[in-house]
């Protein structure tokens, strides 16, 4: 059975920044293979990790809607689909699930889907799942039992406040939560002890154990700037270094 591990938090707080520096350490700590879900409908986990998208699964959910090709079932469509999908890399497979359902019935589409997905988690060792700020993909993907949630907040008091609203969604999806931690991310370097006061304060009012703070880095910008992978950061650069141990921390 594979790990999985979502990453949830409000837009732009760095769900996507640190779902690729998630990849980065799994495969260098060789805890593959790894299933990378993008399920953010504006993909861009994959220009992080320098890939190109093939098909979503949103495009294969809406031709599942129409006409079959007579010689295949509905569910050997799926699979066959979904291997399309797959974008191959070394020690992980990236996915997206691009667009959400437009208006008609997906109901059919996306039980296949979630049939499909029961097939391909076992091919893997984690799934990471890098999610927007509602979390509806997971269920629709099957995914009901989440052993790691990652929430990410910026490094304000409303901001973590935000982060435990999130976090308490997955209830009223039905999606059970094994571990959880907070990431406090883009924390301006030095912090006055003001503000490191501030954020434990915060994270002390939420039921949220606090994974770690990652430091605003320049080198992280610089990299995005380029168009480079993050998978070909240094392991000495300070934000990949603290991400790291964060990882090491909370995932044993
Ligand atoms: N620790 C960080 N230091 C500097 N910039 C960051 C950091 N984390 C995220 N960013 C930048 O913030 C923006 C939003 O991050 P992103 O990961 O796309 O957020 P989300 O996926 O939550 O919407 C990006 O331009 C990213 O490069
Ligand atoms: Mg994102």
């Amino acid at each position: 059975m594979p790990k999985i591990i979502a990453l949830a938090g409000k837009g732009g707080v760095g769900k996507t920044t640190i779902s690729a520096l998630l990849i980065k350490y799994l495969s260098e700590k060789k805890m593959t293979p790894i299933l990378a879900v993008d399920a953010d409908a504006n993909a861009n986990l994959n220009e992080l990790l320098g890939l190109e998208l093939g098909i979503t699964i949103g495009q294969i959910r809406k031709e599942l809607k129409g006409e079959m090709q007579p010689n295949m079932t509905r569910d050997q469509y799926m699979e066959m689909k979904v291997h399309q999908a797959l974008v191959e890399a070394t020690g992980f497979d990236l996915m997206a699930m691009g667009q959400p359902d437009g208006p008609g019935c997906y109901c059919a589409a996306n039980q296949h889907l979630a049939m499909t997905m029961d097939h391909l988690a076992d091919n893997y060792q984690y799934i990471v799942v890098d999610n927007e700020a509602g979390m509806e993909h997971l269920s629709r993907m099957n995914l009901r039992d989440i052993d790691y949630l990652l929430v990410v907040s910026d490094p304000s008091a409303r901001g973590i406040m935000t982060a435990k609203r999130i976090a308490e969604l997955t209830g009223p999806l039905g999606i059970r939560i094994k571990k959880k931690c907070l990431i406090v991310n883009r924390v301006p370097e030095p912090a006055s002890e003001e503000l490191l006061a501030k954020i434990r304060e915060a994270v002390d009012s939420t039921d949220l154990p606090l994974g770690g703070l990652l430091p605003a880095s320049n080198e992280l910008v610089a990299q995005e700037i380029a168009g480079k992978s993050y998978l070909d950061l240094a392991d000495s650069v300070p934000v990949v270094k603290k991400a790291f141990a964060i990882f090491s921390e909370f995932l044993n």
